[in-house]
């Protein structure tokens, strides 16, 4: 016997400045997108997920969110957003399934408890990172980390050592285009190389220092609406990234094609492959440029709303689970 449908969707996000030294504790900025991943739980006999038989030992973020389940489930998982892309697909999921959960037991959580499982599903499938992109697909709208501006606090996270106050910001009026190499690259790994970078050199810790610089001002350039300072302040950041080892040539490509008609253009996520983000007022030209050589552009529409409930049962392409580590 099935029982009823709980539904709810969470946003992707992309990361205007500060991926990777967000890690270490630096300032970030990131908005949540109009591309948006959405779950369906209901009671069953069974667990499934989009029909197959659910295999908790091979979906860490399942595993995780269900760890006090004691019923079984369908789950239905529907995605506008490409995985292991850097987009946000694995928390952009693990916030619509919390609270799918979460309302199918009948509780009513608040959005640092979805932060909380959010960031916990990610830190089991992963293995490390930050609770920067949790945050933004559970909040939505734009979101600053460590900035320290008297700007409205949403919530404080400690892990190992490291510290990340998270705040509101207003979503500026700025056109953003999206690349994706199409190459999958999933975050663990990518984290583990730029510590592995860290361990070895001793200068490593100078570039970290120096891209919470370069977010600090980019985002006083947001703020400012200065698009040209913002512009140069993130390809500035994407050579800092280039120098830590997570780009890659199909980055570097889009990055270079997308300049003359960009203020600005950077990977956007752990990199490796995933996606680049350009800062533009020639959105169309933008992504003509980016499938010219070989991408798949999104001109994207930032600060959609962060994770909630949905009518109906999610309905749409199967979702590729994200790959973990
Ligand atoms: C991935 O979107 C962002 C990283 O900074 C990892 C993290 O913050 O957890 C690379």
């Amino acid at each position: 016997m099935s029982g009823e449908w709980f539904t709810a969707s969470a946003p992707g996000k992309f990361v205007v400045l500060g991926e990777h030294s967000v890690v270490y504790g630096k300032p970030a900025v990131v908005l949540a997108t109009d591309r948006r991943i959405t779950c369906s739980v209901r009671r069953s006999r069974r667990n499934t997920l989009n029909g197959d038989y659910l295999d908790f030992s091979r979906q860490p973020h399942f595993n995780y969110l269900t760890r006090d389940m004691n019923h079984c489930l369908d789950f239905l998982t529907v995605s506008e957003i490409p995985s292991g892309s850097g987009m946000g697909s694995s928390a952009a999921l693990s916030a619509a399934l919390a609270l799918a959960i979460r309302s199918e037991r009948g509780e009513f959580p608040t959005e640092l408890f979805l932060v909380e499982e959010a960031y916990g599903a990610e830190l089991h499938a992963q293995g490390n990172g930050s609770p920067m992109d949790a945050s933004a697909c559970v909040h939505g709208g734009g979101i600053a980390i460590n900035v320290d501006d008297g700007g409205k606090e949403l919530w404080t996270i400690s892990r190992n050592n490291r510290t990340w106050k998270v705040t509101d910001i207003d979503v500026p009026k700025l056109s953003f285009v999206i690349g994706n190499t199409g190459i999958k690259a999933p975050t663990g790994p990518q984290v583990d190389k730029v510590r592995r970078y860290m361990n070895r050199n001793g200068f490593a810790a100078d570039i970290i220092d120096e891209m919470g610089d370069v977010t600090m001002e980019g985002y006083d350039a947001l703020r400012k609406g200065d698009c040209e300072r913002l512009g140069r302040l993130m390809t500035h950041d994407h050579k800092l990234l280039s120098i830590l080892g997570v780009s890659c040539k199909e980055l570097n490509t889009l990055v270079n094609a997308s300049l003359p008609y960009s203020y600005g253009a950077k990977l956007t996520g752990s990199g490796g492959g995933g996606c680049m983000v350009a800062l533009t007022d020639r959105p169309e030209k933008v992504a003509e440029i980016i499938e010219s050589r070989g991408g798949t552009p999104y001109i994207i529409r930032s600060g959609s709303e962060g994770v909630r409930m949905e009518a109906g049962v999610a309905k749409g392409t199967p979702m590729e689970i994200p790959m973990t580590r």
